[in-house]
């Protein structure tokens, strides 16, 4: 099974990747935490990408493609991958096409004005989780115990300006591969357990 993960900053598709990750059995390939790996271990391609990622700005294309390129090449993806944060532009998912072919494309539609809240709100783990600061009750990850961090964009001004690009460049992929069929479209408004069951029902 290939899966795309489409959706706006903050739609939860880090949220629903680790859940269907684990259901399919597919390994979660997400470009963000690839990046936020690179920044945390020093090295240039960090250095490079949050020189971007901080100004709520998109990294560029050619370095993004060669990552998910060189990730897409190792065994554990043979029988499928779920894709989380890429593509996020048209010259990515052509590139994506020349590299393999994706079975579909879970579009997580939520309310900008909800997403502005769940990402003000946001506290990351080093593990990958994230959390709401609605539901903790300590500033450490209840399922590995590590410190919660909060990510260096999600302040208000670098969210609007993520939601800014995320309509310029990333929403038209929605009609590039609504062309070819594969698109699943899912309300991301609700609670996280039924947009996942949404998911299922609609992957099959
Ligand atoms: P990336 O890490 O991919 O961030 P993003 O797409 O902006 O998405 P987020 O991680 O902010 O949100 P999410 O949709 O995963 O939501 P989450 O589940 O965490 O990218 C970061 C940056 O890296 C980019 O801005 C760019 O600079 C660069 N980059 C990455 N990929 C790139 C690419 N392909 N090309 C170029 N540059 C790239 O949920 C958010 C919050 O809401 C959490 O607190 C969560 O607990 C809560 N929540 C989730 N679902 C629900 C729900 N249903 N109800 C209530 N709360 C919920």
């Amino acid at each position: 099974m290939k899966v795309i993960l489409l959706g706006a900053p903050g739609a939860g598709k880090g949220s629903q990747a680790t859940k269907i990750a684990e259901h399919y059995n597919i390994p979660h390939i997400s470009t963000g935490d690839a990046f936020r790996s690179n920044i945390a271990r020093g090295t240039e391609i960090g250095v490079y990408a949050k020189s971007f990622m901080d100004k709520g700005q998109l990294v560029p294309d050619d370095v993004v493609v060669k990552i998910v390129a060189e990730r897409l090449s190792h065994k554990d993806c043979e029988n499928g991958f779920l894709l989380d944060g890429f593509p996020r532009s048209i010259p990515q998912a052509e590139a994506l096409e020349k590299l393999t072919e994706v079975d579909a494309v879970v579009d997580i539609e939520v309310d900008f004005s909800v997403i502005t809240a769940r990402l003000t709100g946001r506290r990351t783990c080093p593990c990958g989780e994230s959390y709401h600061i609605s539901w903790l009750n300590s500033d450490t990850c209840p399922k590995c115990g590590q410190k919660l961090f909060i990510r260096d964009d999600d302040k208000e001004e670098t969210i609007k300006q993520r939601l800014d690009v995320y309509q310029k460049t990333t929403e038209p992929l929605v009609a590039f591969y609504e062309e070819r069929g594969v698109v699943k479209k899912i309300d991301g408004n609700r609670p996280i357990e039924e947009v996942f069951a949404s998911i299922k029902e609609a992957l099959g």
